[in-house]
């Protein structure tokens, strides 16, 4: 029989990816999340709460790894994620798994250079100070030898079954018709992460020898692009002319008057302002060869027809992509 990868969080963007990439590795996965959701053959669904740290031993018992890819709703961040990250901590240490914490850049604040693992820490928004918290909590768990872990950190996602800034505004709305929404500048570079990259660096990430744990490693990206030539690809791809509305700051302060979730969102703006760019050399460098090497990252043109033919099919079935 093989290895127990538990995946909490494995109905959203990035878990059913994991899900999806353990699967095609050969792993036995248990998926895990509130109210469960469908999964590929062969993958044992539950549900559980993350920050029910009793059902998180129950649900973790035989895992070799664990994975939190726990999102809970922009407006429970600050209330639900601590919990929710500590409860898959207390379930993995149980199980003597380690835990793969699936994480986001908003801790490293304004920056104007890639981001690498060694940018410092300076949070400019509560959500930031918020992901500094959660990573220091995951990290300190290894430190103190209470559970191995270790982070996957990605940019921006877009790709197949994504929330993020750019997945509706930008995919969603070219398929169907719609205006293209793009948040901040046009021109700053950036690396968006494309959802199955990030799934194989935290299977990677589960499956690595010890001595990788207890740091954080960067998502391995093409060369940056910009909104400018994202926009103009998916524009090519869909033979569309739809017009482009930009949303920045102040517009987003001012729908986030009327729209509670624009309202959280729009401390996080400023990343779209500037560069945005994340440097995973050190992954690519650690895990680019050897049995079972990492291959990505995915070019941004494979990306894109990836993430147009996922919304166009969701489209066709009457679904969110
Ligand atoms: N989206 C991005 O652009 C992005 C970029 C970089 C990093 N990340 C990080 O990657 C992680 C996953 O994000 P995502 O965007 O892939 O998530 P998502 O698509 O919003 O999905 C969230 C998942 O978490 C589950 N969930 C929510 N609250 C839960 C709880 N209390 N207990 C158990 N499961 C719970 C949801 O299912 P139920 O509601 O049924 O429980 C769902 O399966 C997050 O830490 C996120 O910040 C995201």
């Amino acid at each position: 029989m093989s290895d127990l990868h538990v995946v909490v969080g494995a109905t959203g963007g990035t878990g059913s990816a994991l899900v999806r990439e353990l699967v095609r590795r050969g792993h036995r996965v248990r998926a895990v999340s509130r109210r469960g959701g469908p999964a590929p053959a062969g993958v044992e669904v539950t549900t559980g709460d993350a920050v029910d740290a009793a059902r998180m031993r129950e649900v973790c018992a035989g895992a070799t790894a664990v994975y939190n890819a726990v999102n809970p709703p922009f407006d429970r961040w600050t209330t639900v994620f601590p919990a929710a990250v500590r409860g898959t901590v207390e379930g993995a240490a149980a199980a003597g798994a380690r835990l793969v914490f699936a994480d986001d850049t908003w801790m490293y604040g304004r920056v104007e250079a890639p981001m690498t693992e060694s940018t410092p820490v300076r949070p400019v928004c509560p959500k930031g100070v918020l992901r500094a918290w959660l990573a220091d909590t995951v990290l300190g768990a290894h430190a103190r030898g209470e559970c191995r872990t270790v982070i996957g950190r990605a940019g921006e996602l877009y790709g197949p079954g994504v929330e993020s800034l750019l997945a509706a505004g930008l995919f969603g709305a070219a398929v169907a018709g719609r205006p293209l929404r793009w948040i901040g500048g046009l021109d700053h570079p950036l690396t968006p992460t494309l959802v199955d990259d990030f799934a194989a660096v935290l299977a990677t990430l589960g499956e690595a020898p010890d001595d990788a744990l207890g740091r954080v490693w960067h998502v391995p990206h093409p060369e940056p692009t910009t909104g400018r030539a994202l926009v103009a690809q998916i524009r090519a791809r869909t033979g569309g002319r739809a017009p482009l509305v930009r949303i920045g700051s102040r517009a987003g302060r001012a729908l986030g008057l009327v729209w509670p979730l624009a309202r959280e969102g729009a401390e996080l703006v400023y990343q779209f302002e500037m560069p945005f760019v994340v440097d995973g050399s050190a992954f690519a460098a650690r895990f680019g060869s050897g049995p079972t090497p990492y291959t990505g990252p995915t070019p941004y043109t494979d990306g894109v027809d990836r993430t147009l033919a996922a919304y166009r099919a969701a489209a066709a079935g009457g679904r969110a992509a």
